[in-house]
């Protein structure tokens, strides 16, 4: 499927986003793992999410929904063998599925395959092998891809483990092990990554101490079902608080966003450039933080973001790289490698899409270098999203100042985070 956009005068409007991804990929597992029935209100309902469904049921969690809720009837810790239905459990595009799921299995009494799409087997899983193999856990695979072959172990040995890398994924499925493990686990970090798994295990009764940016958590028999709230995902709102500071003349609201601070970092970078946006309304639900947000067009000043940033805006690069281009000076990007192995390699395939529409912009092996005031005047440009949702999105709110029509390329691999996008985009476009 392709989209044609064109652009826009100003965008205004209030609007909401869908529930949090990793927020609801977590609250799935968790409840599918806890003693009695949990809700999950606000979920995401997205290509990604569903995978992680399709899994727990494929494991004998029985799991309900509705257009707004699931509800999750949770088996206890151990699962049910899906051999005895289904042997594969299909990860699709959902790194975040394969890898925390890898954590789950090591502790089950049964042998599991996690397969994925073309883009998920080419992305690199010896990440989570290393520290689950130190646990005990019995893992086969294909040179450190996918299909991973987990034979499930009684018991894992608890481990202190330190990682260099800043990844939610890996340090979520050493948690998840570290249920089962005959001890406390700790994980470190030098960049503490997003911390919805630390907060959701708490929320679910297991005992978790969390130390600068290393997190301990002590095995149990028990998790206590819940009654959650996602948050709105910061990363689909990023597309429209994008969308607003660039496009003359906007003023956007976006209602009940997550802004836990591991996540914000675009935020936080955006008030440093001089960015006209207002957290307003700050509450919490389901112990994470949220809030309305306010945001106009603004005159920006370029920034250098270098590692510190990177893990609390690792998803909005592509995005921020946009807005960076509409900014007075040059920004530069360092410590992203990260962004290599994401859905695809993001550096190249955000350079050579930019490059197309008349951005500036130049690739380093760990980011890029982005001049600004970048005038998209190259009309009826036909752009890739290489099927990542994210370019996409990213493209997309692109075209609303590039000059004529734009077309956008496997534009409906917004399913993987954001089904509506378009539709969201269009309400607030005059
Ligand atoms: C995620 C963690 C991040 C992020 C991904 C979702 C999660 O990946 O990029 O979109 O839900 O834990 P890494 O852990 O690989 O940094």
């Amino acid at each position: 499927m392709e989209i044609k956009l064109r652009k826009v005068n100003s965008v205004s409007g209030i609007i909401e986003v869908p529930g949090d991804k990793s927020i609801t990929h977590r609250s799935i597992m968790l409840s599918s793992l806890a003693d009695g029935n949990s809700v999950v209100r606000n979920y995401l309902l997205s290509d990604d999410c569903s995978r992680t469904i399709e899994a727990f049921r494929k494991m004998g969690v029985e799991i309900k929904s509705d257009k707004t809720s699931l509800y999750i009837k949770g088996t206890g810790l151990k699962l049910t063998d899906p051999m005895c239905k289904n042997y594969d459990i299909y990860a699709g595009n959902s790194g975040t599925t394969a890898r925390l799921l890898s954590g789950i299995l090591s502790g089950q009494d049964f042998e599991a395959i996690i397969t994925g799409d073309e883009s998920l087997s080419i992305r690199p899983m010896q990440r989570i092998i290393d520290p689950l193999l130190k646990m005990g856990a019995d893992i086969k695979s294909k040179g450190g891809l996918l299909p991973l072959l987990i034979n499930g172990r009684k018991t894992l040995k608890a481990i202190n483990y330190k990682n260099e890398r800043s990844t939610a994924q890996v340090k979520s499925a050493v948690l998840l092990a570290g249920l089962y493990a005959d001890g406390p686990t700790t994980y470190s970090e030098s960049v503490k990554s997003r911390d919805h798994s630390e907060r959701m295990l708490k929320t679910f009764g297991v005992n978790v101490s969390v130390k600068g940016n290393s997190v301990t958590i002590y095995p149990t028999d028990k998790l206590v079902a819940q009654d959650l709230t996602i948050p709105g995902d910061i990363s689909s709102a990023a597309f429209f608080i994008a969308a607003a500071v660039i496009v003359p003349n906007s003023n956007l609201i976006i209602r009940g966003v997550g802004i836990n601070p591991t996540r914000s970092g675009l935020i936080e970078v955006l008030k440093l450039m001089g960015a006209n946006i207002n957290l307003v309304n700050i509450r919490e639900i389901s112990y994470e933080p949220v809030c309305d947000i306010v945001v106009k067009y603004s005159r920006l000043k370029a920034i250098n973001i270098d590692a510190s940033f990177i893990p609390r805006m690792i998803d909005e690069i592509p995005i921020f790289a946009l807005i960076a281009a509409q900014s007075e000076g040059v920004t530069r990007v360092s410590g992203a490698e990260e962004l290599r192995v994401k859905e695809v390699d993001r550096i190249g395939a955000i350079v050579s899409q930019f490059e197309k529409l008349g951005i500036q912009i130049k690739a380093c092996e760990d980011g890029f270098l982005i001049n600004g005031y970048s005038k998209l005047n190259i009309t009826g440009t036909v752009l890739n999203s290489f099927k990542d949702h994210r370019l996409a999105m990213t493209l997309a709110i692109a075209s609303l100042i590039a000059n004529g029509e734009t077309v956008i390329k496997d534009s409906d691999c917004v399913n993987i985070s954001f089904p509506d996008f378009y539709e969201v985009l269009k309400s607030i476009c005059n």
